[in-house]
């Protein structure tokens, strides 16, 4: 039996990276899809490979930092689908600027997509879901969302859906509506990962216990999980899929520098002299 038969699931920030293994496997696990995004081309793609493989999915121009759009989508999904079971807050933008050196246009807009927009998408399709029974409810947020981030923007939306998460978790119970978050650690191949500065692939190898990047696919196994019913005593919850990043990520780092400065692999510091931590891993 397909873990999601039956079921209609929303994915913003479908056409690409983590969004777009999820529709594909979804569809698979016999869901209809309606794949959000605003790169239109590759999201038309997508639903049609998806078509032509036996599914069914639509795609729908989304900019989730727009209640007007969201509106339209929902009307399209009720009038076409007729229910929603899961919807996915998948789309997510980054902007690379650090606490003293960002711009407001830059902040503005990380928040909007990062965090209004998954509040957005609840209040516009939470009706239609409860009018189905209930669901599931998933907000992409980050490792991010647990630790400081060289992003200000970044780093604070993805703390924002944590809290989104669990005030939604409260509010959607009466609903049937589960509402959980996840937080992936460093994922390849995303768009988002691409566009990273030199270096930010090796520390972050460095830095996962696991000593790698996951895939996309690692994040869509958790989140089928989520969306299904396998997960139905499951809301609130924040799940990293991170490698063991948060949590042995600093412990290990440090039993490799105690090694190092064991073995006099790296020079002995006095209490007074010692740099940073931050020049001590880099
Ligand atoms: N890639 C990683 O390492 C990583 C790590 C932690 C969290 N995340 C989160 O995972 C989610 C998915 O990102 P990804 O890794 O697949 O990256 P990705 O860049 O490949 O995909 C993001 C998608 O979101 C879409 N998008 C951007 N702004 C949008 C908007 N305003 N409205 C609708 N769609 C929009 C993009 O067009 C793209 O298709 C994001 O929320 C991201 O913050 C990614």
């Amino acid at each position: 039996m397909a873990r999601l038969q039956g079921k209609t699931i929303l994915i913003t920030g479908g056409s690409a990276g983590q969004g777009a293994v999820e529709a594909r496997l979804f569809s698979a696990e016999g869901a209809a899809i309606v794949i959000c995004d605003i790169a239109d081309e590759p999201g038309q793609r997508l639903a049609v490979e998806i078509e032509q493989a036996g599914g069914r999915a639509r795609y729908i121009h989304l900019d989730v930092s727009k209640r007007a759009d969201w509106e339209a989508a929902a009307a399209i999904v009720r009038a076409e689908f007729g229910r929603l079971d899961v919807l996915v807050n998948n789309a997510g933008t980054i902007s690379r600027k650090g606490l003293m050196s960002i711009d407001i246009e830059s902040w503005h807009r990380v928040i909007e997509v990062n965090l209004t927009g998954p509040l957005l998408g609840i209040q516009a399709l939470a009706p239609l879901m409860r009018d189905s029974g209930g669901g599931s409810i998933i907000n992409v947020s980050s490792t991010a969302g647990m630790t400081a981030h060289y992003d200000v923007a970044y780093g604070a939306s993805k703390w924002g859906v944590r809290g989104l998460t669990k005030c939604a978790a409260m509010d959607l119970v009466d609903w049937n509506i589960r509402v959980n978050s996840i937080h992936p650690g460093q994922i390849w191949e995303t768009t988002f990962q691409r566009d990273a500065r030199p270096g930010h692939w090796e520390a972050n190898w460095m830095v996962t216990p696991m000593g790698r990047h996951g895939q996309p696919e690692e994040c869509a196994q958790l989140v089928l999980f989520l969306a299904s019913d396998e997960s139905s005593f499951i809301t609130g919850a924040e799940i990293p899929v991170d490698g063991g990043l948060l949590a042995a990520g600093l412990m290990r780092v440090r039993a490799k520098l105690t090694d190092e400065f064991a073995s006099g692999a790296r020079p002995p510091l006095t209490q007074a002299g010692a740099p940073k931590a931050d020049s001590v891993t880099s």
